[in-house]
C-alpha cells in the first residue's frame, strides 16, 4: 500500500469508528445499556447522598454532573437501525422509531428535570433537591412504561 492509500484507509477507519450509525446493532445496544446502568448508578448515588441525617453533598453534585451529562448524551443513543427488528437483543420498543415526536418529549422531560436538579443542587437547597430528585425519577419511569419492554 502506498503513503497515499494508506492514509485514505485510516481516515477511512476513523470515520467507520466515529460514527455510531455504522456500528453494529448489537454493540449500540450494548453502548447504550451501559450508559443507562450508569445513569442508574447515579441516580442511586443522588438518594444515597440524600439518606440520612447528613445530606452528602459531594456525592450529590458529582451524581447529578452525570446524571445531566447522560441528560444531553441520550439523544445520540438511539441511531436509526438499532430496535428490535435489528435482531439485537434490547429491550428499547419499536414505538422509539415509529412515534419519533413523543419519544423526544419524553427524553425532553428528563433533559428538563436534570436541569432543574442541577439548579436545586447549585442553590444548595436540600428540600428542592429532594423535590427535584422525585420528579426526575417520575420521568425515568415515564420513558420506560412507553417505551421499554419488559426484561425477557
Ligand atoms: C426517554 C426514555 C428514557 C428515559 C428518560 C430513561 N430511560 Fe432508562 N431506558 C430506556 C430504554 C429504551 C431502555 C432500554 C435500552 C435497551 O435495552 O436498548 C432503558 C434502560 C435502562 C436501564 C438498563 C436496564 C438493563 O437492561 O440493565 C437502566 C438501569 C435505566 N434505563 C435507568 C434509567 C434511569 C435511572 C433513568 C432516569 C434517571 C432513565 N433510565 C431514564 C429509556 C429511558
Amino acid at each position: 500500500m502506498n503513503v497515499r492509500a494508506r492514509t485514505s484507509a485510516m481516515v477511512l477507519a476513523a470515520a467507520l469508528a466515529a460514527t455510531p450509525l455504522l456500528a453494529a446493532p448489537a454493540d449500540t445496544v450494548r453502548a447504550r445499556v451501559d450508559n443507562y446502568r450508569e445513569l442508574g448508578a447515579a441516580f442511586k448515588g443522588v438518594n444515597d447522598g440524600l439518606r440520612g441525617s447528613e445530606v452528602q453533598t459531594v456525592l450529590i453534585a458529582q451524581s447529578v454532573r452525570q446524571i445531566r451529562n447522560a441528560s444531553r448524551g441520550q439523544y445520540e443513543w438511539f441511531p436509526a437501525g438499532s430496535g428490535p427488528q435489528s435482531g439485537a437483543k434490547t429491550r428499547a420498543k419499536a414505538e422509539i422509531w415509529s412515534q419519533p415526536a413523543k419519544f423526544k418529549g419524553a427524553q425532553d422531560a428528563f433533559a428538563k428535570a436534570a436541569d432543574d436538579l442541577q439548579r436545586a443542587v447549585t442553590a444548595k437547597d436540600v428540600a428542592a433537591i429532594r423535590l427535584s430528585a422525585q420528579k426526575l425519577g417520575g420521568t425515568c419511569k415515564a420513558c420506560h412504561d412507553a417505551f421499554r419492554a419488559p426484561e425477557h
